[in-house]
């Protein structure tokens, strides 16, 4: 089945990108090994992955395991050829002053989420032995929830997170791309905090930096809030209109290693929204009122997923070779969201209607 069949006669099911924060996560960044061979095991590996996770997943179902695969822009173009996703694109590096949005290689982002790392744990090394030699790890980062959603920095983070009706908004493609809708972007960065710097702070500096009080969370008032917060500059309007993306971040670190980050994860239907933000941040709104949390933070990877709709994922492992570009459909599918526990996990409806 390809992208135009999947979409055209069928319910579309998206993958669990609107699945709840949990305690735990993997994200593991692959790239897709040279040759032709390599190429055809990561495809069939498509229709495997939902076989894998339920495996994984029933051994606690209670830990709400939920996974989901991106594809970068040029595994796309390797893989499934010209039919492609309207926006899907290598991510853009900036360079700004000191400071540098790094582009960083990635064909392949699975992120694993659950109450336990154990279960993260065991699925991605269930992955990694399916895909065997048609990858390479890239990256590989364990984050934990640390006490109240607090990231390293000491602040609550997701709070301004889209809810309900407004998160399939954001995260989910549809009408605009209908082959390719119920899918998603991903942009991924992988941040490292200079955590003697910012502890110098006052935590009233710290509060102007962030845009919120750091023990009540309270957002500050307008009056107080420089126009340089971090969520001044991440908030985008159009016409009175916002516009939002659905954020997990995870702190992760070694102590040993002296290493203390914050995982940024961001699903919006269009990677527009998300790259605007980052240009605020590092550029600045206007030029040069950048994000000062970027004085104490330094982006060391940066890349851009697509997330098709579980039901186009499996379809897409049946693709012998790159798609000639299909005639659009009119239909426009029917999208089911992903069960608010998250516990869907990738392609378990294969051939039914609603998993509800
Ligand atoms: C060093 C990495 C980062 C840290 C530690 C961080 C932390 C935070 C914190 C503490 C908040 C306030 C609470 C909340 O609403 O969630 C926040 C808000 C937000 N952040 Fe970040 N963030 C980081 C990177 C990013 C990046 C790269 C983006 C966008 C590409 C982003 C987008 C947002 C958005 C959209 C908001 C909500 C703004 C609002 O509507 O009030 N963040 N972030």
């Amino acid at each position: 089945m390809t992208a135009a069949s999947a979409s055209a006669n069928s319910t579309i099911v998206p993958q669990p990108v609107t699945a709840p924060l949990t305690r735990s996560a993997i994200f593991l960044v692959l790239s897709i090994n040279p040759g032709q061979e390599s190429c055809a095991a990561v495809r069939s590996f498509c229709s495997d992955l939902p076989g894998l996770f339920r495996a994984v997943e029933f051994r606690n179902i209670e830990a709400g395991l939920s996974c989901v695969m991106g594809i970068g822009s040029d595994a796309w173009d390797r893989m499934f050829g010209s039919q492609r996703p309207a926006e899907l694109h290598p991510f853009r590096e900036i360079r700004a002053g000191a400071r540098h949005a790094v582009s960083t290689p990635g064909d392949l982002l699975f992120h694993i989420r659950a109450k336990r790392m154990d279960l993260c744990f065991e699925l991605a090394t269930r992955i990694m032995e399916s895909l065997g030699d048609s990858v390479s790890a890239v990256d590989e980062v364990h984050g934990f929830r640390y006490f109240d959603d607090r990231d390293l920095l000491g602040f609550v983070d997701g709070t301004e997170n889209p809810r309900g009706q407004e998160i399939a908004e954001a995260a989910l493609i549809g009408d605009e791309d209908p082959l390719f809708a119920g899918g998603s972007y991903v942009i991924v960065q992988k941040y490292l905090h200079d955590m003697a710097g910012w502890n110098a702070l006052s935590t009233e500096a710290q509060e102007r930096i962030i845009g919120r009080k750091k023990l009540s969370d309270i957002e500050l008032a307008e009056n107080v809030k420089p126009t340089s917060a971090h969520n001044a500059l991440t908030t985008i309007t159009e016409d009175g209109k916002e516009f939002k993306i659905l954020r997990d971040n995870m702190p992760f670190g070694s102590v040993a290693a002296g290493e203390f980050g914050t995982y940024f994860i961001g699903y919006c239907r269009t990677p527009r929204t998300t790259e605007q933000m980052i240009e605020n941040m590092f550029v600045g709104r206007p030029p040069g009122n950048y994000d000062r949390l970027l004085d104490f933070s330094r982006a060391v990877t940066g890349s851009l997923f697509f997330v098709p709709s579980s039901t186009l994922l499996e379809s897409l492992a049946d693709d012998p070779a790159p798609a000639a570009p299909a005639a659009p459909t009119t239909e426009t599918p029917a999208i089911v969201t992903a069960a608010p526990d998250g516990s869907l996990g990738i392609g378990s409806l294969k051939g039914e209607e609603s998993y509800e």
